[in-house]
């Protein structure tokens, strides 16, 4: 400790041959992701001033595509009777995980209804919804209505209508400043304007969230004992990209466990994708799911984990979902565009390309490759489970009685779509302490490094195998802790708090007249892939401009905190 207090006292100017510039802030957080924002909330609440950079043009991260909460003791448990504890909730999840870090699961445990479900209902969000999980002994996967992304914007708001913190979007981080060992600020580019900068800080924050969006870290770290499959589509966001793992490295921390990757296997590549590296994540709770050969080789509703360790080990891993006309109707495809069922008909059901369709089994099995006898054989076995009750093969069905059936397949057309894994979730990354200080390769603190979130892996909590909600409340928990220690260091260290906000640089005018939307969105233009993407379903719907934009935030960029916090009221519109 005293070895940092020295190294950031020297970084702050008290060495006499560099005389640094004056920093710009107290921290500042890179990413403003859910771990981000948390930061930048407890850091402004223990005094500091703050500034947040973000690479995308609006806040939020994965959280505003996320599900929900794995918390522990909460009063919508007690209210639906599900008696929960600490004790049994750290089994639960050490259990799962197989090598989780058992440090890090107990802080998760004790701290998600105090640090994480609290702090949230202090902001106004609602949990009203438990859903069981295969590794929970006691439901406590909690959902808000709309999901995280209802968790997430409150959290947003707070931060944007913070007088501490500010925010600079569009900057994509692409080095840490460093005096000595100490981390003292960002260089960072403008994605719009090209224009480059450099910020100074003594604190500096690294939330940019996972690395499963870079293909070639994935493969790199892709877990032993697993053939890489090919294809591998990418199920995680445009900016998860690792990067906070390069900046950290370069600052001289240290990475761990970046071979543990969550990876879904109910993925199918996604038509509107021009890169045709992306993914979906198709779901069918009516279909089965059968092998190259025409036979299931699974309990389609097996705990993921068991599903996806079969498919995996599987090489090449060939396989499909297969329902009838009746089970249609239940396919689910997760994301903006595919809340509207009429989109999924049109570009899913309806390209040949993605789903191939029969009126009878064996035409399917002619358009699929799959054997025709094995593929009769295996649906009839199935339809004769269905009437007897009892999956005798992977015990589905049957070992309730009373449960309900999904439905035979029988109602022609036919349809199978041949599935593939997919990139999700990050369970490795920079090695932290306790405190959520960056640590080096001899385990000791980088000076001025803090990080958390999904770049730490979310510390190790899940082991080698993701859980329900086990990556949000601990990314939220993550990026307190990194706030509050980071603000503590500062004051330990003696280090006077910037008294006024940061004159940041102003953003580039863009002065292009609304007529020219549609003109815009026929190439992402740099720094506006959001807005793109925003602007194509505007168009497709053909919605007002007026049903988002208003008098207190006109057709254009939110540059003011007023703008900011006005265009907060459209994103539940998508998301
Ligand atoms: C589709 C989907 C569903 C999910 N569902 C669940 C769920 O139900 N429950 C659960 O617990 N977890 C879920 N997760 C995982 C969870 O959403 C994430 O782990 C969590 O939101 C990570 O938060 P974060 O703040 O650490 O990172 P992120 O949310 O990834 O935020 C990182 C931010 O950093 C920015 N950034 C990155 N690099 C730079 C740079 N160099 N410069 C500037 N900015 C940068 C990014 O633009 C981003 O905004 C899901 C993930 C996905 C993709
Ligand atoms: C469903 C909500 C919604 C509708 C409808 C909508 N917008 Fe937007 N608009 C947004 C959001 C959200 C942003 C912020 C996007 C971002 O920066 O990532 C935005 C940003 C903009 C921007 C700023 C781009 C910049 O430079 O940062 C312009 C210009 C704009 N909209 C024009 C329009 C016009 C013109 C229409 C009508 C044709 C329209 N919008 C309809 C939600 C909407
Ligand atoms: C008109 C629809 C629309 C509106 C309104 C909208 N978004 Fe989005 N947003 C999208 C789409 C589409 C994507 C890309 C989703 C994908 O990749 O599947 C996206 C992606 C994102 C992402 C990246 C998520 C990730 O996983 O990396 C963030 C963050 C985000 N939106 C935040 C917001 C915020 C904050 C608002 C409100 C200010 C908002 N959005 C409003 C359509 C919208």
């Amino acid at each position: 400790m005293r070895a940092f207090a020295l190294a950031l006292l020297l970084a702050l100017g008290g060495c006499a041959t560099q005389r640094a510039a004056p920093p710009q802030a107290d921290i500042i957080v890179i990413g403003a992701g859910i771990a981000g924002l948390a930061a930048a909330l407890e850091a402004a609440d223990g005094g500091a001033r703050v500034i947040v950079l973000d690479a995308n043009s609006v806040g939020g991260g994965h959280a505003m595509m996320a599900g929900g909460f794995s918390l522990v003791g909460t009063p919508l448990q007690a209210k639906r009777g599900y008696h929960d504890d600490v004790e049994l909730a750290i089994r639960d999840i050490l259990a799962w995980g197989e090598d989780a870090d058992p440090y890090w699961v107990r802080r998760y445990v004790e701290a998600s209804r105090p640090e994480v479900h609290d702090w949230l209902v202090a902001r106004g969000v609602e949990f009203v919804m438990i859903l069981p999980s295969a590794e929970d002994s006691v439901p406590r996967f909690h959902f808000t209505r709309g999901a995280a992304v209802t968790a997430v914007l409150p959290v947003l708001r707070d931060a944007l209508a913070s007088e501490r913190i500010s925010f600079l979007f569009n900057h994509d981080v692409t080095a840490l400043l460093r005096d000595g060992p100490a981390v003292t600020g960002v260089a960072a580019r403008d994605l719009r304007s090209g224009r480059r900068l450099k910020l100074r800080a003594p604190a500096v924050v690294i939330a940019t969230g996972g690395f499963e969006s870079n293909d070639s870290l994935v493969r790199e770290h892709w877990p032993s004992g697993h053939a890489l499959p090919t294809p591998l589509y990418v199920g995680s966001g445009e900016f998860a990209t690792g990067s906070g793992l390069r900046l950290a490295t370069a600052a001289g921390a240290a990475l761990e466990r970046l071979d543990r990757q969550l990876v879904y296997v109910t993925g199918m590549p996604n038509p509107r994708d021009p890169t045709g590296r992306r993914g979906l994540l198709v779901q069918n709770p009516a279909a089965i799911m059968v092998d190259g050969q025409g036979r299931r080789f699974v309990n389609e509703e097996a705990p993921s984990k068991d599903i996806e360790t079969l498919v995996l080990s599987r090489n090449p891993p060939t396989y499909w979902l297969l329902f009838d006309g009746e089970g249609r109707r239940q396919l689910m495809v997760r994301g903006g565009p595919w809340l509207d069922r009429r989109v999924i008909d049109s570009e899913i059901m309806g390209n040949p390309a993605l789903v191939s369709r029969a009126d009878d089994l064996a035409s399917l099995a002619a358009a699929t490759g799959i054997p025709a006898d094995a593929l009769a054989a295996t649906v009839d076995r199935y339809n004769g489970f269905l009437r007897n009750g009892r999956d005798a093969d992977f015990g589905r069905f049957g070992a309730q009685a009373g449960a309900r059936l999904p439905p035979a397949l029988a109602t022609p057309p036919y349809y199978a779509i041949k599935l593939y894994p997919m990139t999700r979730k990050s369970m490795g990354g920079i090695a932290i302490d306790h405190d959520a200080r960056a640590l080096d390769a001899g385990r000791q603190p980088v000076p001025g490094l803090y990080a958390a979130g999904e770049v730490t892996g979310v510390a190790g909590i899940n082991g080698s195998h993701g859980g329900s909600g086990t990556f949000l409340g601990p990314s939220l928990l993550l990026g307190r802790i990194a706030g509050r220690t980071a603000a503590a260091d500062l004051r330990q260290s003696g280090h006077q708090a910037a008294g006024s906000n940061p004159g940041l640089p102003a953003p580039v005018a863009d002065n292009r007249p609304p007529e020219a939307l549609a003109d815009r969105l026929v190439q992402v233009e740099p720094g506006f892939w959001h807005f793109t993407q925003v602007h194509r379903l505007v168009q497709e719907r053909a919605q007002a401009c007026s049903s988002c934009h208003d008098a207190s935030w006109p057709t254009g960029p939110a540059q003011t905190r007023v703008q900011q916090l006005a265009q907060l009221g459209s994103c539940t519109r998508c998301h």
